[in-house]
């Protein structure tokens, strides 16, 4: 079954980068069916946007992200507006400037190419491995139970108040919970601080929405107010550090780090700790916001999962799956390359559409079934595999067995209060902002 069918698209007319569509409509799926069928390796021009390659299927980003030699991470990260790309360039010259780094390195691991991205990389790896998840999970279990207690306690007393009109926001008042204490905790970020580094992420990733800025503020002047106040929290916990000694944490680890003999720079150490603490909170929320909104849309497959908790590992990788959180991530070709009779020059940019993975028909039996028990399941919903595979998988999968599990006696007792509210104007994680539940008595 399609779930999005769209008569009379082709491949000229589809449209997968309007922002206001994703706001809207949600994902593309019906657009990304056309190119996956007619064109897979699809040179796509519309205006506003430097042209580039879409890649659609499974097996091309497979090829693509097991290729560094070939694609590139070192020119551009993610797909974005040519006027974006400008402000973006702005704004990483006056980063670096402001915090002494140099506008010519890379910001960041993620912007790097073998050998050095590794070498970096491997800096906090050891802090990632199932091995270290298995060590956590009693823990991640313990708070998963307090933060779904709370939540269950606020949608009841709600609905004892308001009846019918009872909305509670699960984005804020569960799905960001446990992965900013889960990513800050294994940070040495003090409690009392946790909150401070959702807001700054909500900001830093949702600066093109007017929601997030001050009256009155650009997207990039809000941006550059959020990593100022970042740059400058950084350095104090820095320096306490310094003052009362390392420990076991991120920062800590960062600060001991060497590559090729030489300490990581004080620019260095605060974008590194930015991504680690920003991805670690960002695309988890979000994908236990997708997860709970899927479970209460099919409510066989919920029945089945309540029934079965065995279930939930398989059931996470499925939500991992269809809700698909990171839409696209950007590399560009090094040399001339040959796909599927196309011809990608040199510094061309091909763009890896994730989703669109996730439901090929190639690899996947009845894509757009979200089924709990599906297995095999090779999703790309953490890229796909190769060299910048997501560092914090394992921290993801074990954070959200652990919250679906505690949510299963209260899943069968909330219904959606109202649509999911989506960000707006970013095309690179499909963020929730909202998601409105309400207690539904059986
Ligand atoms: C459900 C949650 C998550 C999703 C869907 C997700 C997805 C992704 C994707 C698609 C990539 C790019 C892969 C590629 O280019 O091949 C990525 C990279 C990355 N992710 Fe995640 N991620 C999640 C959670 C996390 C967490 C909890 C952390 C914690 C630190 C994290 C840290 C990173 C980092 C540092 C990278 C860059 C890796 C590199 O360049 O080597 N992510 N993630």
């Amino acid at each position: 079954m399609v779930i999005a069918e769209a008569p009379g698209l082709t491949v000229d007319t589809v449209d997968i980068t309007d922002s206001d569509r994703y706001r809207d409509h949600g994902y593309p799926w019906a657009e990304w069916d056309v190119l996956r069928r007619e064109a897979p390796v699809y040179w796509y021009q519309r205006p506003g946007f430097e042209p580039f390659w879409a890649i659609t299927r499974h097996a091309d980003i497979r090829y693509i992200s097991s290729h560094p030699e070939l694609f590139s991470n070192a020119q551009m990260l993610r797909l974005n507006t040519a006027r974006k790309l400008g402000n973006a360039q702005k704004q990483r010259t006056d980063q670096m400037n402001f915090t002494g780094g140099n506008p010519a390195d890379p910001p960041d691991f993620i912007y790097m190419d073998p050998p050095e991205h590794r070498q970096h990389r491997g800096l906090v790896a050891r802090h990632f491995t199932p091995r270290m998840m298995k060590m956590l999970e009693d823990h991640f279990a313990a708070m998963s139970e307090n933060y779904v207690s709370d939540f269950a306690d606020k949608i009841i007393a709600d609905f004892a108040e308001r009846g019918e009109r009872s909305a509670v926001d699960l984005v804020h008042e569960l799905s960001a919970k446990l992965p900013v204490a889960a990513i800050c905790d294994m940070g040495g970020v003090p409690e009392e601080d946790w909150e401070q580094i959702f807001e700054w992420t909500e900001v830093l990733v949702g600066a093109d929405d007017p929601e997030f800025r001050l009256p009155g503020e650009t997207p990039s002047q809000a941006s550059r107010r959020i990593s100022t106040e970042w740059f400058h929290y950084n350095n104090e916990l820095i320096q306490q550090r310094q003052r009362e000694g390392l420990g076991d944490d991120l920062l800590s680890d960062l600060l001991r780090a060497e590559v090729e003999g030489r300490k990581l720079s004080p620019a260095e150490i605060h974008s590194y700790f930015v991504l680690l603490l920003a991805a670690g909170n960002e695309t988890t929320r979000n994908s236990i916001s997708g997860g709970v909104k899927a479970l209460l849309d099919y409510p066989d497959q919920l029945d089945d999962l309540v029934a079965h908790p065995e279930l939930v590992p398989s059931a996470v990788e499925e939500i991992l799956r269809w809700s698909s959180t990171v839409i696209q991530f950007q590399r560009t070709a090094v040399e001339d390359v040959e796909l599927r009779g196309q011809t990608i020059r040199k510094g061309e940019s091909v763009v890896l559409w994730y989703p669109s993975a996730n439901r090929d028909e190639e690899v996947f039996e009845d894509p757009y079934k979200f089924d709990v028990r599906r297995e095999p399941n090779d999703h790309f919903a953490f890229g796909g595999y190769g060299e910048h595979f997501c560092l914090g998988a394992n921290l993801a999968r074990w954070e959200m067995r652990s919250i679906f599990h505690a949510l299963l006696p209260v899943l069968p007792n909330l219904e959606l209060a109202a649509e999911p509210e989506h960000v707006i104007g970013f095309l690179h994680v499909g963020g929730i902002k909202r998601q409105m539940l309400r207690h539904r008595p059986r």
